[in-house]
């Protein structure tokens, strides 16, 4: 019998349900969620599980706790959000998609994984992949955007990064894919409302990045808060138990979300507490964060023969065989025992800095103002957003709380000494008073060019932060409207630099701004990652990994339509549109500039027809005619026009990036497989359809702009 088996032999009933209870250890003293204090029942072996602490001495002390003065001396699994950066923080995950670079992807999530692990940790609430088409919704900024193929790219990358090559190893951390499933597709962007959709979107659009991270060996997954058509994710044992652990060969364990257990209740599919244990333990979730509906509730269930032993017994397995896997049971210290030396911290910071940068997305630059030349000698920094260091941080900081980010203006004080720097706030992010923009104001004639430093504060995004009006909040139009005013008369440029934690709808701004660029929260190195770009050290890169609207009411606005019947078209008023808006996005999804100026042309496919184990070879030449260099991303789109099932009007397949110097040009070379372009069929299962398929390269999802080519998908040989 192995350890894991001769355990859960000796253990309690109230043992087992303490290795299925992850409980946050302050709250375990005050309340109000578990009861008594949490020393006790560490030693008792009562709580198996902790969230929201960190410190290797914190650790140390919980887990000498579990393993010395615990009856059967199980170590704890101990975890947190650390979900773009521990103490380090890089871009938020929008950004950080943004970057449309894998390499990037793991390797900040490997850094945050060190980081958070040297602080005793063992397991990261991270990464959030829940696909998002709707800029309402806050929880957009810790996910990977709107589209499923990048989603589940960013999956693979940042599960493998948090878990490095062996979970054993003492910087490694258990990731947990998060929030399964289509949580989303809240109706109305509202957080934690209801979902409603198809079952063709929920497994063309929201199932993809999880059945990636699965295949990446996922240690964990968390069901969302939601419901889906009426049955909650907490309780929806044909998606945790049928299609994830039957389907997808998950093998982890499943760990609810914050109190999601005890939510089957307002739910209004549990009468109690014990009801609702009992329909999570049996839709196959493990671990019941923060409710204490298993330890309350399952023993009553028991009793009512609503759960058997088994089931629950299976449960304790699924946990212990984690905790054997990353190495607790051999050495429950094993994380947190070498303190991190200054040079990786630095190293860590670089890192970051580099991420930063990438990540922004240069949306517009008329009259190429960015760079700014060596002329400018003084820069008026105006805005909210300027002196703001821990918005920088963005909505999740983790243990960042501590660490302050560069601001904008330390980063760039910092690079052009204090007297070329100039600043005023103008407004706060969300007050009233505009008392202070006279004296923005002047600072426009005292400069050469006026950065706006303007947006969301970052509690305005991430959970719970919902929004119906995606303008800029408080009084920061009135501010931007007198800025651009005052340097139309001065005829100085106007950058914007906006932070947000979605796509804003803020047209008349961007309109009138010289260039923009959506920083999104650049996180611990924010101003000198900004400072890098606008002064020319590293050009712009970062794509938008959502669309822009024009209009809030075009919300959720996505590229990946399907076709209408009656497609827009201008001059006939019964087709797909608006009335008083364009259908289009402002900027596509993809969208971004460089300092170069990059043209595409010569696209190649071949071979002409392939079956469904082929390989498809996509090439296009990339010419860089700017005077200045460019780091090109060129994307890959499909678009079947005839099948059994209509397909969406453009679906990303794959991207290339591309280094050119100015002058310079050179080839992006796409490799696709054919089995990427098998689709679900009228019964929702997979086919690959003879027939011809649109190979379309450019550079955003903006049709017009793509160079198209086709290809035959031709039925398999005959034997
Ligand atoms: C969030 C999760 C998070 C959990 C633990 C919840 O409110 O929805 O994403 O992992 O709290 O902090």
């Amino acid at each position: 019998m192995n350890r894991i088996e001769r355990l859960i032999g000796k253990m309690s009933l109230a043992e087992k349900l303490g290795q299925l209870t992850m409980t946050a250890a302050d709250y375990a003293v005050t309340g109000p969620f578990a009861a008594g204090d949490s020393t006790e029942a560490i030693k008792a072996g009562t709580i198996g599980n902790l969230l929201n602490i960190f410190g290797a001495d914190r650790v140390r002390e919980l887990q000498r706790l579990a393993v010395e003065e615990s009856r059967l001396g199980i170590p704890l699994l101990i975890g947190l959000d650390v979900v773009h950066g521990h103490r380090t923080l890089f871009p938020i995950p929008l950004g950080e998609a943004a970057t449309f670079d894998p390499r990037l992807w793991s390797l900040t999530a490997r850094e945050a994984a060190v980081e958070a692990a040297a602080d005793g940790l063992a397991m990261t609430f991270a990464p959030m992949l829940d696909v998002s088409r709707d800029a309402r919704w806050g929880r957009g900024a810790e996910g990977p955007g709107e589209d499923p193929w990048l989603a589940a790219r960013i999956a693979e990358a940042k599960v493998r990064g948090f878990q490095g090559a062996d979970l054993a190893a003492p910087d490694a951390l258990a990731a947990v894919a998060k929030h399964y499933c289509a949580y989303g597709a809240v109706t109305a962007g509202r957080d934690y409302a209801s979902v409603d959709i198809s079952e063709r979107t929920l497994h063309e659009v929201h199932m993809p990045p999880f059945a990636a991270a699965v295949a990446a060996g996922v240690a964990a997954v968390m069901p969302a808060f939601t419901d889906l058509a009426g049955i909650p994710m907490t309780a929806n044992g044909a998606l945790l138990t049928g299609w994830l652990r039957r389907r997808l060969n998950f093998d982890g364990v499943i760990v609810s979300d914050f109190n999601a257990v005890g939510e089957l209740i307002r739910h209004g599919i549990a009468a109690d507490l014990a009801q609702a244990a009992a329909l999570a333990l049996n839709a196959g979730v493990d671990i019941d964060m923060m409710a204490d509906a298993y330890r309350r509730g399952l023993p009553i269930a028991l009793e009512r023969r609503w759960v058997t032993m088994a089931d629950i017994e299976a449960s304790v397995r699924r946990v212990l065989s984690l905790k054997v896997r990353l190495g607790l049971f051999e050495d429950p210290y094993r994380r947190g025992k070498t303190p991190e030396s200054a040079p990786v911290i630095a190293a860590r910071r670089r890192l970051a800095r580099a991420a930063g940068a990438r990540a922004i997305v240069m949306l517009k630059n008329d009259g190429a103002v960015l760079p700014l030349p060596d002329s400018v000698r003084r820069l008026a920094v105006i805005g909210p957003l300027a002196d703001a260091s821990a918005e920088m941080r963005g909505p999740w900081w983790a243990a960042a709380g501590s660490e302050e980010p560069v601001s904008v203006l330390a980063g760039l004080r910092g690079m052009l000494g204090e007297s070329r720097v100039l600043h005023q706030p103008g407004v706060e992010i969300d007050a009233e008073s505009v008392s202070g923009i006279a004296s923005a104001l002047e600072l426009c004639a005292h400069s050469d060019a006026i950065l706006l430093c303007v947006g969301e504060s970052a509690a305005m995004s991430g959970e719970a932060a919902s929004r119906a009006h995606l303008g800029l909040p408080g009084r920061q139009r009135p501010l931007a409207e007198a800025v651009l005013e005052r340097a139309r008369v001065l005829r100085k440029p106007v950058i914007v630099i906006l932070f947000s934690g979605r796509a804003l709808v803020v047209p008349w701004l961007i309109e009138q701004a010289d260039a923009v660029l959506a920083a999104w929260f650049p996180g611990s190195e924010a101003g000198n990652a900004i400072g890098d770009l606008i002064m020319g050290r590293i050009g712009p890169s970062g794509r938008t990994p959502v669309s822009w609207p024009r209009a809030i009411g075009q919300v959720p606005l996505f590229y990946g339509q399907r076709p209408s019947g009656r497609p827009a078209d201008p001059k006939d008023r019964f087709t797909s549109k608006y009335l008083d808006a364009s259908d289009a996005p402002l900027f596509p999804f993809g969208h971004g500039l460089t300092y170069g100026e990059c043209t595409l042309s010569n696209l190649r496919v071949t071979p002409e027809s392939v079956t469904e184990h082929d390989t498809v070879e996509i090439r296009v030449d990339v010419a860089n005619g700017g005077a200045r260099g460019a780091e090109e991303t060129v994307f890959l789109f499909a678009r079947d026009k005839l099948a059994s099932v209509a397909r969406p009007l453009l679906e990303l397949k794959g991207f290339g990036r591309i280094h050119l110097d100015p002058g310079q040009s050179g080839t992006v070379t796409m490799f696709l497989a054919a089995q990427e372009l098998k689709f679900l069929g009228l019964d929702l299962q997979p086919v690959f359809e003879p027939g011809e398929v649109e190979i379309l390269v450019g550079p955003c999802a903006d049709r017009s702009r793509l160079l198209a080519g086709t290809i035959q998908l031709a039925p398999p040989p005959r034997a």
